[in-house]
């Protein structure tokens, strides 16, 4: 906390308010005693002035294009750590020591089976549901297996739900995808990495021995790192607050899952290559363009824009490249990536994106590669809801650890009647 205050009139009194300085970011002031001391709230729907916590866990710049974890760019991160040494550092504020990394990934290899009862679990699901369905129903079924670790007040069960979370999320994801193909469920091997053993979870069949090939599984795995965490945007935000009530981490990232399937949010990768798909060539973007600028049209240019960049999104750098690798290492070409590169490069140029600061965002890209890799786009928000549990767990954690947490309740402005008398039915 600063000295600093903002002062305020309202209500007709002016009061003054504390001013908090973070280590980087813009200050805040404390409103808290605002209710108390003029009668008003604040109102900021989508919360677009408002923080609503303490965070040591993420910082964007969303003016600069900059996002760091724990301190660390997100570039470096990309370039020369593993999913499993940010997921480290996320849930505990430092790089990993070999020793601690390789005791980290030890533990959450040994955590990737599912009860067996859960697979019978898929079964009540119909073939053709969405796998992000598949995902929150299954999830939130995880707090009636492993009761033994929900206990929130105590760190001990925490971690090991967190650890459980992560370790189990390829595997229900995996199994997500075998059940809607109608293959076999393919079980975890604990000689793989993280990310190998997905991909064998995923693409592997009984019948035939599965090579993880290298250069995808780097691929994924940076993937999994670019979508790790983003400070508190809306699925983060629904996990902390269904936690703040005190419910069990499961439950809580099960909320997550839900928020995050939306199309303006974890939904739009999905949404994004569908768009690139349906634009076709790169003769009818400029079709597509008018559309996104056309006020009565409410077509939006997927995979464009964001509520923090104002840049270009740093992650959305990374998957530009991470495509051409992974074009290299399976030897295929897709005319879509011409496209989209046009399709930005248009957009860019383009007064009406460049006036709103709309620039593409990580999953403009991030759909070329993951059909490359062969994952359907039903699966792409399941990938990033894989990757996105590690922070989640991190923020809720965090959120649990602080003694000054309280239950999330917002207020509202009432619009609605006022106070009226009950009229009986026989006089209505
Ligand atoms: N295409 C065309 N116009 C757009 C786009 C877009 N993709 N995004 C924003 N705009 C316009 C809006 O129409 C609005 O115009 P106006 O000021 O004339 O009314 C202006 O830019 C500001 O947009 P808002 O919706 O107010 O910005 P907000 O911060 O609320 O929304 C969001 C951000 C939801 C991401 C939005 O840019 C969008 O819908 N993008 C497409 C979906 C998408 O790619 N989502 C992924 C986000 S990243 C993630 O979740 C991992």
């Amino acid at each position: 906390m600063s000295d600093n205050k903002a002062s305020m009139t309202a209500g007709g009194k002016t009061i003054e308010m504390p001013v908090s300085s973070g280590t980087i970011g813009p200050d805040v002031i404390d409103i808290r005693k605002l209710y108390a001391q003029t009668g008003m709230f604040t109102y900021d729907p989508g919360f677009t002035s408002t923080a609503s916590c303490d965070s040591a866990i993420t910082y964007i710049d969303g003016d600069e294009g900059v996002l760091l974890h724990r301190g660390y760019p997100i570039g470096q991160l990309a370039e020369h750590s593993s999913f499993m040494e940010v997921s480290y550092l996320l849930l505990n504020g430092e790089l990993p020591s070999s020793q601690e990394l390789a005791d980290f990934s030890r533990t959450i290899t040994r955590h990737t089976m599912l009860h067996e009862q859960l697979a019978t679990f898929y079964r009540g699901f119909r073939r053709d549901a969405h796998p992000m369905a598949i995902m929150c129903g299954v999830v939130g079924a995880l707090s009636a297996f492993y009761h033994d670790s929900t206990d929130i007040a105590d760190p001990t069960h925490r971690k090991i739900s967190s650890h459980r979370l992560i370790a189990k999320m390829p595997t229900i994801a995996a199994m997500a995808y075998k059940y809607s193909v109608g293959q076999p469920f393919v079980y975890p091997d604990n000689k793989l990495s993280y990310t190998g053993n997905f991909l064998k979870m995923t693409f592997g069949v009984p019948a035939e021995e599965y090579e993880v090939i290298p250069a995808v599984e780097k691929a994924m795995d940076r993937i999994f790192t670019l979508h790790a965490d983003h400070e508190q945007n809306a699925s983060t935000s629904t996990v902390r607050l269904a936690g703040s009530s005190g419910a069990n981490p499961f439950a809580c990232i099960a909320a997550g899952i839900a928020c995050l399937w939306g199309p303006a949010h974890g939904g739009a990768n999905e949404a994004a290559l569908n768009m690139l798909k349906e634009i076709g060539t790169p003769d009818r973007i400029q079709h597509y363009i008018d559309r996104a600028k056309d006020k009565n049209d409410p077509f939006r240019l997927m995979g464009f824009g964001h509520r923090v960049y104002k840049n270009y999104d740093p992650r959305a750098t990374v998957m530009q490249s991470t495509v051409r690798e992974v074009f290299a290492a399976l030897n295929v070409q897709d005319p879509l990536f011409e496209t989209a590169l046009r399709l930005e490069e248009i957009a860019l140029s383009d007064p009406y994106f460049a006036e709103k600061k709309l620039f593409p965002n990580v999953d403009f890209y991030s759909g070329i590669i993951l059909s490359a890799i062969g994952f359907p786009t039903t699966m792409f928000t399941v990938l990033f809801a894989l990757a996105r549990t590690v922070g989640w767990v991190a923020q809720w954690n965090e959120m649990i650890s602080d003694p000054g947490q309280k239950i999330g309740r917002p207020r509202q402005l009432y619009t609605g009647p006022t106070s009226r008398d009950y009229v009986p039915l026989s006089e209505r």
